[in-house]
């Protein structure tokens, strides 16, 4: 208040000193705001102890959003708990050198990138990671780009007092972690491979998209109900469950990819043709690139019986231009894993707001098909390369589009 004060004053005196107004009178400090204890959370806290890195100890105020989150991806981004990402850091450990665990704990285990097998670390992208910051440095990527607050201070999407919690600070909203966008792409923006090839492009590509929607509008999804026992005033909340194309697998449930493409077919002449008009705002697929997707076609005659497909065993031979994925070159021009890659050399996926048709001749009898979107975690290719056989390698298969003649 004091240096309110001394800082104001000569402001006041100057303006006095220039103009033929009088001074505006002194103005009195405002008193500070009477912080009122959270009573619900005030019952709750004798007895518990907080740790920043083990969500259990939030679950107590914030049920839902904790809830969620062990269901999210980023529960499970630490190498112990995620047999795909494993399998990629081993690999690259091995190939790439020892350098390796550390690259990878500034996204995948922000809160102890030193000892990887700690409890910090095995928490992955935590709560921490998210709210006990100050800010975000832009241009900057992972752990680097995030400006890490005093422990147990955390900041989220509304203004709160110290004080409110009896076991935590708070703080003012946090602009980048409230606009729904600028946290994301501290670690959701752009990455290389070690010869400068892009591996991901999320950022870029929801720049191009010009979508004024935020990540957070579609990946956390308005839910009914409060965050947590701490919350009287509102009765939704916006959901941790990030969703995407790895919940949906995993709990084989409708999930985003279901709002990705939009997908009509049509009759023309000997052809069919299938339309695909891509809804997310980025890339489709987008993220890690071994993803991939394809439209199968299968044209069935008036019994149901089927005539002819476009793919049996290998899309990227039988039909090539149904395949949305990205391909990469060692130095000789054989195919390699992104991160091996000196070259990208192909890259069929569908980018923000594409229409697009790929259309395959049929024969005469045909009078229905059915159209059918795939999506792989893991392309066979790359499972290959990668010795891996986990669940990821089965795709997420969405309900037929049937086109009639
Ligand atoms: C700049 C941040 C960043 C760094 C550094 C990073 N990753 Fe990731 N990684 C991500 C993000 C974000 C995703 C999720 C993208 C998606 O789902 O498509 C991801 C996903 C993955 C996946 C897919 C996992 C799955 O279950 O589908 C693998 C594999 C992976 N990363 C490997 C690595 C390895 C190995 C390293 C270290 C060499 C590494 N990443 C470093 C941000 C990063
Ligand atoms: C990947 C980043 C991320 C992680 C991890 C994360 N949060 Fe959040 N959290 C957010 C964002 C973004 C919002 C703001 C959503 C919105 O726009 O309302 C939020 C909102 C909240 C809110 C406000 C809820 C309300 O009633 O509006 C609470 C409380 C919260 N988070 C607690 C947690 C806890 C506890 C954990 C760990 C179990 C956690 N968060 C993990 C990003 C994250
Ligand atoms: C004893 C209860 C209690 C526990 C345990 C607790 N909090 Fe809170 N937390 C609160 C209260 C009370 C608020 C203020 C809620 C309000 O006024 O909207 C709050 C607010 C927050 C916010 C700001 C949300 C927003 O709407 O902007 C975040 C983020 C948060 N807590 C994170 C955590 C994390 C992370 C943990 C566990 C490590 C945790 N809290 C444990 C009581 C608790
Ligand atoms: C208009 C809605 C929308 C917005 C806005 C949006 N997304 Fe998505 N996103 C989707 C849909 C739909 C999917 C599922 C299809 C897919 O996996 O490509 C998805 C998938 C993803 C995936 C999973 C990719 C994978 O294969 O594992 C990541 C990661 C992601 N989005 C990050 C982001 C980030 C970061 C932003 C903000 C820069 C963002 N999204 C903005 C709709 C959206
Ligand atoms: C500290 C880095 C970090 C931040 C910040 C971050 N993420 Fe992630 N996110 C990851 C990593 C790493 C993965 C992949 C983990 C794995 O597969 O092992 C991931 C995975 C995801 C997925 C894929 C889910 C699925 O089912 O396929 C979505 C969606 C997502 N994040 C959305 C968001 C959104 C929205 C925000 C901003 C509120 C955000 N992330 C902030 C690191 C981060």
């Amino acid at each position: 208040m004091l240096r309110t004060f001394l800082f104001a004053f000569p402001v006041v005196w100057f303006a006095a000193c220039r103009s033929t107004h009088p001074a505006p009178p002194p103005t009195t400090p405002a008193a500070p705001a009477v912080v009122k204890v959270n009573e619900v959370a005030a019952a709750l806290a004798p007895g518990l102890t907080l740790d920043a890195n083990d969500p259990a100890t939030c679950e107590a105020c914030h049920a839902a959003v904790v809830s969620e989150w062990k269901e999210s991806l980023h529960a499970r981004a630490h190498h112990s708990k995620d047999p795909l990402y494993a399998a990629v850091r081993a690999l690259r450990t091995e190939k790439q050198g020892p350098h390796i665990p550390g690259a990878c704990a500034q996204c995948h285990n922000t809160r102890d990138p030193v000892d990887h097998e700690s409890k910090a670390a095995q928490a992955g992208v935590t709560c921490a990671t998210c709210h006990q910051l100050e800010g975000v440095h832009p241009g900057r990527k992972g752990l680097a780009g995030l400006m890490v607050g005093p422990e147990k201070r955390f900041r989220g999407p509304h203004d709160i007092a110290d004080g409110t919690s009896p076991l935590h600070a708070n703080g003012p909203a946090l602009d980048a972690l409230k606009d729904g966008t600028t946290l994301c792409l501290a670690c959701h923006g752009e990455e290389q491979n070690p010869a400068g090839v892009p591996t991901c492009t999320t950022g870029p590509e929801y720049v191009v998209s010009k979508e004024t929607k935020s990540c957070t509008s579609c990946h956390m999804k308005e839910l009914e109900g409060r965050s947590g026992a701490v919350i009287t005033t509102r009765t939704t909340h916006r959901s941790h469950h990030f969703a995407g194309p790895h919940q949906q697998q995993r709990l084989a449930s409708p999930g985003m990819l279901e709002e990705a493409v939009g997908l009509t077919g049509r009759f023309d002449g000997d052809k069919v043709v299938a339309s695909l008009e891509n809804r997310s705002a980025h890339g489709f697929p987008t993220g890690f690139p071994a993803r991939m997707a394809l439209i199968e076609v299968r044209a069935l005659d008036a019994t149901g019986q089927e005539l002819a497909r476009n793919i049996t065993t290998d899309p990227m031979k039988e039909h090539p231009e149904a395949v949305f994925n990205r391909g990469y070159v060692d130095a000789e021009g054989k195919p390699v894993l992104a991160p091996f890659g000196v070259k990208l050399v192909r890259d069929s996926r569908l980018k923000p707001a594409e229409k697009r048709e790929v259309s395959l001749a049929v024969p005469a009898k045909t009078t229905k098909v059915e159209l059918r979107l795939k999506f792989f975690l893991i392309a066979p290719f790359a499972a290959k390369q990668l010795n891996y056989a986990g669940p990821e390698t089965k795709p997420v298969v969405l309900a037929p589009v049937i086109v009639a003649r």
